[in-house]
């Protein structure tokens, strides 16, 4: 694959990641190709999309703006809903899937890309959450590779090349501490929307940034690591950093602790999923380490912040614990997000959706989307009653 050109397809093109995705594609026009697009709804991004790279896949979820795309594009082989997803995902066209869609729609075009032996750059952290276990299995199954795009993952990644599994100590996931980090509890039960939406250091979509203020981002990210590393949780850390220009840290049993830098810049993991194994010049902005300052560590508050706790407990927990605790946690920040929801009531609708699931181990697909689909239900009809 180094010698060729790397045919792209980006579920969720028209997201923060897709369309930073779709920016380093267009900075090496001699190696990667954009040939699939997929998105929900949003079609004015896509017909620009469309415009620009002219791939020959594109798909839109919702099927009444597939028809309108189409209509407005002139293009009359827009793909639409599940079957047009999935149809993107396992094309002979595509190289790589780069999977960075919010949401569990893409979790079976996934799973077939990788059956399909699809190399795979994945943005999408709630897929592992939920099904974890099943995809790396399949990764190693069909002989294809994952590489992560989330910053802490992919600095996790990079890290451990050259570094044996019995070799590892420790791996410590780091995180700004979000928006809210600085406030007392209560300074947090009257944050405004506005606040939680605007995170100190990285500019993303909105249902990873109120994850960000809550915090449940670090306790999804355990579990993701969890299972991109096959490490267990009792050697995997949470640390707040403020400053975010460490990422992540490898600690080895010789004691040696490997840390990965970068300016919080997402191109920079995404260019590397692409061109991984190999390094590419990129122009962004260049850490200056004598302009770094005071850099501090700090124990996440799981008082505050019990999303995180609650992340533990399901991971703890395992198996289809992990899918009712991703399902809970969506529903309830769209629902935060549509002003249904006070943001202190987001943890409650989580734990009380996880106190009334019994969870099964080594979940199959259809277990998975069986409790996914079940999670979101429960935590719905709550959400309801409280309104009422
Ligand atoms: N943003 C970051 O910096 C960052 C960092 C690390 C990890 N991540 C992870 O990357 C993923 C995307 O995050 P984001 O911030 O880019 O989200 P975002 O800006 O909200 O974008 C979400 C994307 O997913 C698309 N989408 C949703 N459901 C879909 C479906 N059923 N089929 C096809 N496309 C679908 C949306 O399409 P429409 O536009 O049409 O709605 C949009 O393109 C999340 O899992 C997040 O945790 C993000």
């Amino acid at each position: 694959m180094a010698e060729r050109m790397r045919r792209i397809a980006v579920i969720g093109s028209t997201g923060s990641i897709g369309q930073q995705t779709l920016d380093v594609i267009a900075a090496h026009p001699d190696k990667l190709r954009l040939v699939g697009i997929a998105a929900r709804s949003r079609t004015d991004r896509l017909a620009r999309q469309l415009a620009r790279f002219a791939p020959p896949l594109v798909s839109v979820w919702d099927e009444e703006n597939a028809r309108a795309l189409a209509r407005t594009s002139g293009r009359r082989d827009i793909l639409a809903g599940p079957e047009g997803l999935l149809a993107v995902a396992v094309d002979p066209r595509v190289d790589v899937l780069v999977v960075a869609s919010s949401g569990s729609g893409a979790l079976i075009p996934l799973v077939r890309a990788i059956c399909a032996g699809k190399r795979v750059a994945l943005a999408s952290k709630e897929l592992l959450v939920m099904a974890g276990e099943l995809i790396t299995r399949l990764v190693q199954e069909y002989g294809t590779s994952l590489v992560p795009i989330d910053s802490e993952h992919a600095a996790l990644f990079q890290c451990l090349r050259g570094v044996a599994r019995e070799e590892i100590a420790r791996l410590t996931v780091t995180g700004s501490g979000g928006p809210l980090w600085e406030r007392s509890a209560a300074q947090m039960a009257s944050v405004t929307r506005e606040e939680v939406l605007t995170h100190p250091k990285w500019h993303m979509g909105p249902k990873i940034t109120v994850d960000s203020a809550t915090l449940m981002n670090k306790g999804l990210e355990l579990i993701e690591a969890r299972w991109l590393f096959n490490v267990e949780l009792s050697r995997l850390r949470v640390v707040i950093h403020p400053e975010a220009a460490v990422h992540a840290f490898v600690e080895c049993v010789d004691g040696t602790w490997l840390a990965q830098m970068s300016p919080c810049d997402m191109r920079i993991p995404i260019q590397y999923a692409l061109s991984f194994p190999e390094r590419w010049p990129q122009a962004v902005q260049r850490l200056d380490p004598t302009r770094l300052g005071t850099l501090r560590f700090y124990e996440p508050d799981l008082e505050r912040f019990p999303c995180l706790r609650l992340a533990q407990q399901a991971a703890q927990a395992g198996g289809t614990a992990c899918v009712a605790l991703n399902g809970a946690n969506d529903t309830a920040v769209h629902a935060y997000l549509e002003g249904h929801l006070a943001f202190l009531e987001i943890p409650r609708v989580i734990a009380e959706t996880l106190d009334q699931h019994t969870p099964s181990a080594h979940p199959t697909l259809d277990e998975i989307i069986s409790v996914d689909a079940w999670s979101r239900r429960s935590a719905e009809e709550r959400i309801h009653q409280w309104a009422h």
